[in-house]
């Protein structure tokens, strides 16, 4: 499949990069450790931008895009909606495009952090809130865009973007963190598909423990890129007609980890940064894994998604593979 659209130098393209998919407001607690039915005191309260496909925007975003970055999505016309438009702003992603729904709530997910190995355990509620439909302004952004970040999400509104994008020649990539009816469609027309260990496992259930294989299976269905993220064990990754997928072990972080909310949504914002920016899908694949090591090390996005000088430095330092 075609990845010419890459500059070689990750600079000189003002098209933008586009994401759509589900934001939410992130309510975050940590505590000495989570149990069902406990009641316990939260050491640190905080609040975020939270969904894959915003927190990757984020992370590319700060890690220097070389163009746009913009998010379509759905939110209510409540304040957590106008809080999350002006934190993305903030944060150098465009959501002027996002659609504001009257009378519907915000997305909102309860998060708890263990302290005991920074694990999340998340509660996302985003009743009520329709499907993005594309709008003409949406269809003339993604007709320009250089590439499309998906979350499967909104799938006949994702599936439209995907077919634009790519008839205008740009890329489209899906971040298939869990496997739904209908996501096959998608699966098909994506160039880079990155999958969670039960994104997966739920593609593909009779080879549900055998990442590689799953791999090879995204690399026959259309992607020119896939990949498995398999959490502390680190990723798997493999380009089509590029020999077998290989196991990249993930970089022990630096220090103990607090936080591993939104790994994955970060590997995928710092994955995309590094692939655009002209480098090969594996070691594209290590700066990602990289930023997360050093991300599970700080608490939350705002202080903890890193710079590239802290990923290159860290990467310069032969870090440990855990
Ligand atoms: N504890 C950890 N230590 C080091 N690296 C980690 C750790 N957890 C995650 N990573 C890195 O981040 C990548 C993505 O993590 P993971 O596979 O957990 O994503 P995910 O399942 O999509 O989770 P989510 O989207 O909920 O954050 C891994 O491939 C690995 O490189
Ligand atoms: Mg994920």
């Amino acid at each position: 499949m075609e990845t010419g659209q890459r500059p070689s130098d990750g600079s000189g393209d003002d098209r933008p990069i586009v994401g759509l998919g589900l934001v939410n407001k992130d309510f975050v607690a940590r505590v000495p450790a989570w149990e069902r039915d406990t009641k316990t005191n939260a050491s640190v309260y905080f609040e975020q931008v939270g969904g894959p496909v915003p927190v990757a925007l984020t992370a590319l975003a700060r890690l220097g895009a070389p163009g746009p970055v913009v998010f379509l999505g759905v939110v209510g016309d409540d304040r957590d909606g106008d809080e999350l438009a002006c934190a993305l702003a903030d944060e150098g992603v465009d959501a002027a495009h996002l659609v504001r729904v009257p009378g519907a709530s915000t997305s909102k997910s309860l998060v708890v952090l263990d302290e005991r190995d920074g694990a999340r355990s998340v509660a996302n509620y985003a009743g009520g809130l329709p499907p993005l439909t594309l709008s003409p302004a949406h269809e003339a952004l993604l007709a320009r865009a250089r590439l499309l970040h998906l979350d499967g999400r909104d799938l006949p509104a994702g599936l439209r973007a995907a077919e634009i994008v790519q008839s205008n020649g740009g890329l489209v990539s899906l971040d298939l963190g869990t496997m739904r009816p209908g996501r096959e469609a998608l699966l098909a027309r994506c160039d880079i598909v990155l999958a969670s260990r039960k994104g997966g496992a739920g593609a593909f259930p009779e080879v549900a423990d055998a990442p590689a294989e799953q791999v090879e299976r995204f690399l026959r269905l259309g992607a020119s890129v896939a990949g498995v993220t398999l959490g502390a064990a680190g990723s798997v990754v493999g380009v089509h007609e590029g020999g077998p997928p290989i196991h990249l072990p993930a970089f022990a972080p630096p220090g103990p980890v607090v936080d591993t909310c939104g790994a994955g949504d970060l590997f995928h914002g710092a994955f995309l940064w590094a692939y655009l920016s002209g480098r090969d899908p594996r070691a594209a694949a290590d700066f990602a894994q990289a930023a997360v090591a050093l991300r599970t090390t700080r608490l939350g996005n705002e202080a903890g998604l890193p710079a590239r000088a802290e990923v290159e430095a860290f990467l310069a330092s032969t870090p440990v593979r855990a």
